[in-house]
């Protein structure tokens, strides 16, 4: 700890905003141990998350995700100088599993608790990768709970949010159309595979927020509802001509919709801020024609990309930990043990109180 003649901070992270069950251990930016266990499973006969069934699932998976961080890393919770916590944003039950986890080790072990926030943890977590921030960057998260454009100043206390979806968020319009062509759920990654021998240019499906007229208001806010309502009316009249749905085509077309939008309004937003280094995380940075298309338009622009594994990219609680260790670098303040769940906490604060 930076208290303790200058070494690095051993912290604990963990997560359990939505369906995944993470417990990571950092000791500064080096990564020890990175413990995981999804519901995705039990959600698939739904075709999206439930909530109920997320936060049955963490209570189960709480301990064995623990144990394993523990056996992976050889390091005890009473070994860590802190102890990091998603309180927010995500699903209300979820939260409060892993919340409640934290507080209970925190207390029996006399550690300080932070909460942290599950958006900036998605961006500090590629300093495990990549190295330490030393500049302004700026991030794009995107996942089927997120669709967020962040300014990151200091990981730990000053970003700015530049832009969020109005609607659906981005995974989960890949989700939805990937339902609508009758491919499997979670849909990204079955649109990511038809789209490859599919015409990106076959049908010219909506870009959301992108008309002049959102410059001012949206110019950094992004909406999937229309080019999703397209996709239905597209299938619907293909069905009702009595055609053959071209789903390769749909797929090609719809994914190039959504990764246009993405990367022209993050590589805007990046030029008007001066930043040159971009971080990409979420589920749906692993899309093969988002990052070509955000590599090619950030050469372009001379700005670097960074795009953590994908491991890393989902939620899971390494990333808990590694925003864990550079507020505790900083010597702030650890939340009470009071700490609520907040499921809209808002970027702008890192650490709950
Ligand atoms: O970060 P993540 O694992 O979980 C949360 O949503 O928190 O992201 C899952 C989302 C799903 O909507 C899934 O369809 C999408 O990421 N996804 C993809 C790809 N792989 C996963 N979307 C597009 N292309 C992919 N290759
Ligand atoms: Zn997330």
């Amino acid at each position: 700890m930076s208290g303790r003649g200058g070494a690095e901070p051993l912290v604990m992270g963990i997560e359990s905003s939505c369906d995944e069950t993470g417990v990571g251990i950092v000791r500064g930016t080096e990564l020890l141990a990175h413990a995981l266990s999804s519901s995705m499973e039990e959600h698939v006969r739904f075709g999206g998350i439930v909530p109920e069934v997320a936060s049955r699932a963490h209570l189960e998976a709480m301990v064995p995700t623990l144990e394993q961080a523990y056996a992976e890393s050889g390091v005890r919770v009473q070994d860590v100088d802190a102890i990091a916590v998603t309180s927010g944003p995500g699903l209300t039950g979820a939260l409060l599993v892993g919340v409640a986890a934290a507080k209970a080790l925190a207390l029996a072990h006399d550690k300080p608790l932070y909460g942290v926030n599950h958006l900036a943890a998605h961006v500090a977590v590629d300093q495990l990768e990549h190295g330490r921030f030393d500049r302004r960057v700026a991030a794009l998260l995107v996942s089927g709970g997120h669709t967020e454009l962040l300014l990151v100043d200091d990981i730990a206390g000053d970003i700015t949010m530049l832009g969020q979806t109005i609607d659906d968020a981005a995974g989960e319009a890949f989700d939805k159309v990937a339902r609508l062509l009758d491919l499997p759920y979670p849909g990204g990654p079955h649109i990511d595979r038809v789209a490859r021998d599919g015409d990106p240019t076959a049908i010219r499906f909506p870009r959301g927020l992108t008309l002049p007229k959102y410059a001012d208001d949206h110019r950094y806010d992004f909406s999937f509802s229309g080019v999703k309502s397209a996709v239905a009316r597209h299938v619907e009249h293909e069905r009702r001509m009595g055609r053959d749905v071209p789903v390769a085509d749909i797929a090609a077309s719809f994914q190039d919709a959504v990764c246009d939008v993405l990367t022209a309004k993050t590589i805007a937003a990046c030029r008007e801020h001066g930043i040159d280094t971009l971080i990409i995380g979420g589920g749906v940075a692993a899309n093969t024609r988002l990052r070509a298309m955000a590599q090619e338009r950030a050469d372009a622009a001379g700005i670097e990309v960074r795009v953590p594994r994908i491991g890393l990219c989902t939620d899971n609680g390494a990333m808990v930990a590694a925003l864990g260790a550079e507020v505790v670098r900083r010597g702030m303040e650890p939340s009470s043990l009071d700490l609520p769940v907040d499921s809209g906490l808002p970027v702008t604060q890192v650490v709950a109180s």
